[in-house]
């Protein structure tokens, strides 16, 4: 996948919006005052910018990929957009609540303590998280670690960087992102599964502390 030269027919070739997704963008929506301001971090189209403005919320969504962000600013031009890694993110304070959905599985293993407290600086006190982690078979990723070990690539385990497997993937285990998320300051509200054809999310719903 190229988000950016992939930006404008995205929505045409895909739907990735579950009852799942749904039902979280939802939570976070009520954790967050009327008036407030929700972060979409990685928003590529903005599939959930609607479900925000249209309950009275404000939204600015960030994203690496012009592309994809180009087609969120047509459907949405009230939505404030920034071109911006997740890695790159630098808001202090500014969110009531954040959201990152469907792409902490492109960010690699020693970025993730990075990226989380990216997310918590941004939020206020109290603000609510909103993570999606994709989960694939672990048979597959010990197949994609054996093959990329065999061609000498520095691998690590979780991460498919084959060829044909849609550009970079990490995949960590559910214990690995609860430590993160601990110490990143972050407590549990809530979490679900969702197994869909050949993969699945574990859907997070996290809270930021109190100051
Ligand atoms: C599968 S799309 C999901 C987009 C949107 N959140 C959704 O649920 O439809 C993944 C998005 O993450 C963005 N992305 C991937 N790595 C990123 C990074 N390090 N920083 C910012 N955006 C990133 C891509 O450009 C793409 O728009």
């Amino acid at each position: 996948m190229d988000y950016t030269r992939d930006g404008a027919t995205y929505d045409d070739e895909y739907d990735p919006v579950t009852a799942v997704h749904r039902r979280f963008v939802a939570r976070l929506i009520d954790s967050c005052p009327q008036g407030g301001t929700v972060l979409d971090a990685a928003c590529g189209t903005g599939p959930y910018m609607g479900m925000v403005l249209g309950a009275g919320r404000h939204v600015v969504g960030t994203d690496q990929s012009a592309g994809m962000l180009g087609r969120a600013g047509t459907k949405h031009p009230s939505a404030r957009l920034h071109q911006v890694g997740l890695q790159e993110l630098a808001f202090e304070k500014a969110f009531d609540a954040a959201m990152c959905i469907d792409a902490m599985e492109h960010v690699p293993p020693e970025e993730w303590p990075l990226v989380l407290a990216n997310f918590r600086r941004a939020l206020r006190s109290g603000g609510h998280l909103y993570l999606t982690i994709e989960e694939v078979d672990r048979r597959e990723l010990d197949r994609a670690f054996a093959e990329e070990t065999a061609a000498g690539l520095p691998a690590v385990r979780g991460e498919d960087v084959r060829e044909g497997t849609g550009g970079y993937h990490y995949y960590p285990g559910r214990e690995q992102v609860r430590r993160w998320l601990a110490e990143a300051g972050f407590t549990l509200v809530d979490e679900a599964d969702e197994r869909l054809d050949g993969y699945g999310y574990h859907h997070v719903l996290v809270r930021a502390p109190e100051y």
